[in-house]
């Protein structure tokens, strides 16, 4: 995971979404990162420092004056602190302390680290909606934003006054998965654009209804993670997901197997790896109905199908005239003779990599969160993964990427 052994300071500011921040630094720390909690005074009345101290299992540190145990004022450690950090967060921020960031002040403890921090910053505001509305913050937001900084949210909801607008902070995993992308935004698919199929698609009849299969698009989504956190410039090419796009993923719409490839086509050109994670229709209605098929009609319905266009297959022939996508992978969910048919579809889509799995297991396939497969490659034995979750399958899915985009560069260049 991305945040293992990563340091992160986290400024926290005196608003009423800082309970949720206890949340975040908590979330931050289980996945492996150092958090260094830096509070504003006004931070302190909301939320004692000791239970940001709990969670994190480190110092929190306020007062620039406090004595720290190697003798040194907090002002100085946190100086080398910030100088060390890989991310400053900064949440909730309030308008004040925006204000302040932007401005160079340096008028306590917080405000006087930013001006040593190199790291990349991440700012989740929260306020009312007249604050955050107004000219004043906007500007100073804008010239926070030139100079690199990255903001998540507000969003619209409810505010602590009671009102609703925008203002309201995002949720903690929002700002983690923003984290997560800025950590990993130098790494080594940086510069590099990953298209994702994921979800399933939906196949007019009439109108109303569809032909639809029960793919959820976790899995796809796990991988558009994945490659964003290890620097890709990502494209989900996706029809309908029971999951959220995630922060920083470009997303584009196609509900049926014919939008899929089209948009697929379209973006091939520009693409470095793509995968085919989505479960696409084989067939569609031949003729959909333009009204709504009445049952008062009829007492029998035949719908006549026909075949969709394989996504995959002609991406596969493609790249041999165009020269990309440099690496494609596919996956074979299969309910019998795994292994076999995802080496002929190695081979007959002309992918260097395919991810099997039997989804006749409880444990693998549609709508969980683990996965148990087979990885196919080129000139290797099939290599059998133990039980993992989708997160983890993807992340090992995007090294072995990583890999075989070297492989096919170094092949190129010699
Ligand atoms: O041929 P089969 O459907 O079993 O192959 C599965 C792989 O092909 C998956 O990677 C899937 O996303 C892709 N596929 C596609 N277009 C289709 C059917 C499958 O891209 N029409």
């Amino acid at each position: 995971m991305i945040l293992e052994g990563k340091r992160i300071l986290l400024g926290v500011t005196g608003g009423i979404a800082i309970y949720k921040v206890v949340h975040l630094a908590s979330r931050l720390t289980q996945g492996g990162a150092q958090v260094d909690v830096v509070m504003t005074e006004a931070a302190t009345r909301f939320v004692a420092p000791m239970t940001f101290q709990a969670v994190t299992q480190r110092a929190v540190y306020v007062d620039p004056w406090q004595p720290i145990p190697d003798g040194e004022h907090a002002r100085i450690a946190h100086v080398h602190l910030a100088r060390s950090a890989d991310l400053f967060i900064i949440a909730p921020a309030t308008a004040n302390t925006i204000a302040r960031l932007a401005h160079g002040l340096a008028d306590d403890l917080l405000s006087s680290i930013a001006l040593s921090c190199a790291a990349p910053w991440l700012i989740a505001p929260a306020m009312e909606s007249h604050m955050w509305a107004s000219p004043a913050t906007q500007a100073n937001v804008a010239i926070l934003r030139d100079r690199g900084v990255t903001f998540v949210g507000p969003v619209a909801g409810h505010l602590a006054s009671g009102a609703k607008g925008v203002g309201r902070m995002v949720e903690p995993e929002e700002i983690m998965e923003a984290a997560r992308a800025l950590l990993g935004r130098n790494g080594p698919l940086a510069g590099r654009r990953v298209v994702i199929t994921a979800g399933g698609t939906r196949e007019p009849i009439d109108p109303v209804r569809y032909i639809g299969n029960r793919s959820s698009g976790k899995m796809g989504v796990a991988l558009a993670q994945a490659a964003r956190d290890l620097g890709a410039d990502v494209v989900l090419i996706h029809g309908p997901l029971q999951v959220p796009v995630p922060w920083g993923v470009e997303a584009r719409y196609a509900e049926t197997a014919q939008a899929m490839y089209e948009a697929t086509m379209a973006i091939l050109p520009e693409t470095d790896v793509l995968i085919g994670a989505a479960a696409v229709a084989d067939f569609r209605p031949a003729e959909p109905a333009a009204d709504k098929v009445k049952k008062e009609e009829a007492q029998e319905l035949v719908i006549r199908l026909v075949r969709t266009p394989d996504i995959l297959a002609e991406v596969g022939r493609r790249r041999r005239e165009l020269g990309r996508p440099r690496v494609v992978v596919g996956f074979a969910a299969e309910t019998r003779d795994l292994i076999a048919y995802a080496q002929e579809k190695l081979h007959a889509k002309n992918l260097d990599m395919v991810v099997a799995n039997d989804i006749s297991a409880p444990d693998a396939g549609f709508a969980v969160d683990t996965n148990r497969v087979t990885i196919l490659r080129r000139e290797r034995e099939p290599e059998p993964w133990p039980l993992l979750s989708k997160d983890e399958v993807a992340e090992r899915v995007m090294q072995e990427v990583v890999v075989l985009l070297r492989q096919t560069e170094g092949m190129d260049d010699g």
